[in-house]
């Protein structure tokens, strides 16, 4: 028995303290160790912001030169790591894919997975970041039957993982660098989001002293869930769905009854009540994708943005504090890119591994961290005697 503090959700529990990420979320401000993150999705770079959320500062261009040497360094993952791939039904969602694969990796570099070594801990940190772009293309080639591109350590992060991704053996592939930067964007906005649930899952499965691999596969999964970052395969698909300007209105009541499970994807958030500031910057960069490639009028962005502005002309979002998420926009850019829904999440989940492993890096070496073992109110049966089958019923 004890007293305990009932938080469902944890929607006022703050489970750890943290100098990373600082949200602000009824004026819609997301600092970055301080830094806006419109000013880093403008004026920085992926790579550049991953060393800012581990080392607190932005880098020198030395600094940056020696930590884009250690990436690509380890670009490249295991020639054996091919036969797990194979081993997946070849129509297997790429998360699935993901969430094994991760998991795998601590039974292939045994080298980095002492936690209480710093060496150890920092080569995990940089082969995570490294590899998830390779891992991510792999399970996207395995499921539509393409083979598997090794990395180019001479193209930028955004720019290899597209060409990963899009080149074939048979054809010369160019990497667009206006896709390219829209790529990085996508990664820079989808960096860090202080505890969010798949982070919390990272921190609470680190807390107990497992492996960075594992861990982060507990959180690739749970950032799978469509209220998470799933929710932008869903959203896209929603779009899809309703598929004409006409039926907007049909979907907004659905989302408006209470008997009915429906919700609009891509809109709401636990913490931004008056507006997501990644959301802004993924508007303005799917503008620029969609003018880029001439789909401007493509249907999917035409019901996107009538289905926003029906939205929040509509009191009952007003009311709840509904507004666009990052999740809402991302979709359309990554499908005039070239991607399937099924990518969309994986695409989150190589975006936010550096904030999982920040994150747990910065618990790691707090040295008052805890196990995390939350308490609960227990609802059932008092304590009862043992019956035998044959005495039941
Ligand atoms: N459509 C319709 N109604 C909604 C929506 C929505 N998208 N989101 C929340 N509501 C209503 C909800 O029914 C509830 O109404 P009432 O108070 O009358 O019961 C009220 O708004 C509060 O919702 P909640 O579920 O209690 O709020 P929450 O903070 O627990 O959930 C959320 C936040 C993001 C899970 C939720 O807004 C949602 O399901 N949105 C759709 C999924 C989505 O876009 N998720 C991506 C989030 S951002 C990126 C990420 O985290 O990965």
């Amino acid at each position: 028995a004890g007293v305990f503090t009932y938080d469902p959700g944890f929607t006022s529990t703050a489970s750890c303290d943290s100098s990373i990420t600082y949200i602000d979320g009824e004026e819609g401000i997301l600092l970055h160790r301080g830094y806006p993150i419109g000013d880093l999705a403008e004026k920085s770079h992926f790579l550049e912001v991953c060393y800012l959320l581990l080392y607190g500062e932005l880098p020198t261009a030395a600094q940056m030169e020696d930590f884009e040497c250690r990436v690509t360094n380890h670009t490249m993952v295991h020639e054996q790591m091919h036969r797990f791939f194979t081993g997946f039904r070849r129509d297997a969602h790429p998360m699935a894919i993901m969430v094994g694969v991760v998991g795998a990796m601590s039974a292939f570099y045994h080298d980095s997975i002492d936690i209480n070594d710093p060496w150890q801990r920092e080569v995990a940190t940089i082969r995570l970041i490294a590899k998830m772009p390779t891992l991510a293309a792999m399970a996207y080639k395995y499921t539509i039957g393409q083979p598997f591109v090794y990395p180019r350590n001479d193209l930028d992060y955004a720019a290899n993982f597209l060409r990963m991704c899009f080149s074939v053996p048979a054809e010369e592939y160019e990497v667009n660098p206006i896709l390219s930067r829209a790529m990085d964007r996508i990664f820079t906005l989808h960096a860090d989001h202080e505890q969010n649930a798949s982070t919390s899952t990272v921190r609470l499965a680190s807390s107990s002293g497992a492996n960075p691999f594992a861990c982060i596969a507990a959180g690739i999964a749970c950032l799978w869930g469509p209220a998470h970052g799933g929710a932008n395969q869903a959203c896209l698909e929603m779009l899809r769905e309703i598929g004409t300007v006409d039926r907007i209105p049909e979907f907004i009541a659905r989302a408006k009854d209470k008997n009915d499970p429906f919700r609009l994807m891509g809109f709401g958030h636990r913490v931004y009540k008056n507006f997501d500031p990644r959301a802004k910057v993924m508007k303005q960069s799917a503008d620029e994708v969609l003018e880029l490639l001439g789909v401007e009028n493509n249907p999917t962005l035409q019901v996107a943005k009538e289905l926003e502005k029906a939205a929040l002309a509509d009191p009952y979002f007003a009311e709840k504090k509904l507004f666009p998420n990052v999740d809402f926009y991302s979709g359309i850019i990554l499908e005039a890119m070239g991607f399937p829904t099924s990518m969309f999440t994986p695409i989150f989940a190589l975006s936010r591994t550096i904030g999982w492993i920040s994150q747990w890096k910065e618990m790691i070496e707090d040295p008052a961290m805890k196990i995390g073992r939350p308490r609960q109110l227990y609802t059932g049966a008092n304590a009862r005697e043992y019956r035998n089958v044959e005495d039941r019923g």
